[in-house]
């Protein structure tokens, strides 16, 4: 029987009118994220559980100050701290917290398809706070928010005749998936921009343009996105598909952390950084994000991630909008 309430887990397949309408109800959320208005009645007496079985800064705290803001208590528990440890597995894990009385549960994980594995069994709603190399729903949609905003496009999210290039690690990055489905359903052409190993042609098939030189790219962006290398996603672990074995698996060894799909970081940095100097080939209206965390002086500069033109602190604002609304969506609250 269907749950009175939805899960989510990917946008890719998503329709436009319910992106549309999950970032209507993210801006709607602004003052309200920001304290300026109070929606804590909304989920008083609820918990949310924040399944985070990998680490996380801004998507654990922003999930928490959302729950907050909207009345709930939050479920935390932390990477290392839990019985993944002793072996349970997430599914069981997941469904543990669901008896403790979680009214729905965030997840992020190492294991591609983790979100959908653990939402098959569970009988609330599951949202998908970053799997493997797969998807990351709320970041993609405060990306958007942001975008829509910086460009004057909040009011119908319609972004047609808009260029946004993603650069970087693209083909490790779940946040550079669920960009490009929902910025290219929201109408905008997406370039995805890398070194031929971080960024391959066959990532056309997302529905996106690739680049390879990212000097021609940049004059023609309305919106650059730039990732971190993800060195630590580069050893087979979480691997793209929604095949990554969450399926009560236990908590995967760390893989080594070596700089082996790029030549060198100083090369790296030469060909693919945003450096002060490229970010003035950009249009003057063009707008710079990142998902965080920066590694600053690899590629990004300090003087780009602080400048005028930076919008990575508006995200996070926007981060925690989204999640109110993520949260209220999927458990059937009314806009
Ligand atoms: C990203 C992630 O974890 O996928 N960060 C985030 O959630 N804001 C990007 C990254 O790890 O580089």
């Amino acid at each position: 029987m269907p749950r009175p309430t939805r899960d989510l887990l990917a946008l890719r397949g998503m329709g436009t009118a319910e992106l549309k309408e999950l970032l209507a109800r993210s801006r709607a959320m602004i003052p309200a994220a920001m304290g300026r208005t109070d929606l804590s009645h909304i989920l008083k007496g609820r918990a949310v559980g924040l399944l985070f079985f990998e680490d996380s800064t801004r998507t654990r705290l922003s999930f928490t100050m959302a729950a907050q803001r909207l009345g709930a208590t939050t479920l935390d528990l932390a990477s290392g701290g839990s019985s993944v440890s002793k072996g349970e597995t997430l599914i069981d894990t997941a469904l543990n917290v669901e008896a403790i009385g979680a009214a729905a549960l965030v997840v992020r994980a190492k294991q591609s398809g983790a979100a959908h594995q653990i939402a098959q069994p569970a009988k609330i709603p599951v949202l998908n706070g970053g799997d493997g190399k797969h998807e990351h729903p709320t970041q993609a949609l405060l990306d958007a928010l942001t975008i829509a905003e910086s460009l004057g496009r909040s009011a119908a999210f319609d972004l047609t005749g808009l260029s946004i290039a993603i650069v970087g690690d693209v083909i490790s990055s779940r946040v550079a998936r669920s960009n490009i489905a929902a910025l290219s359903a929201l109408g905008a052409q997406v370039i995805v921009v890398g070194p031929p190993t971080l960024a391959p042609k066959s990532m056309s098939t997302l529905g996106c343009k690739v680049e390879h030189d990212l000097d021609n790219v940049l004059p023609t962006v309305d919106a650059v996105m730039m990732l971190r290398v993800q060195f630590e996603r580069h050893g087979g672990e979480g691997s793209s598909g929604a095949s990554g074995g969450a399926s009560h698996a236990a908590a995967p060894a760390k893989p080594p952390i070596t700089p082996s799909s790029i030549v060198s970081v100083r090369a790296y940095r030469e060909g693919y950084a945003l450096t002060s100097a490229r970010a003035a080939m950009l249009k003057p209206h063009a707008v710079v994000l990142h998902p965080g965390p920066i590694n600053r002086g690899i590629e990004m500069d300090q003087d780009v991630a602080d400048g005028p033109r930076s919008a990575v602190l508006r995200q996070v604002t926007h981060g925690v909008a989204v999640r109110m609304a993520s949260l209220c969506w999927c458990l059937g609250i009314p806009a």
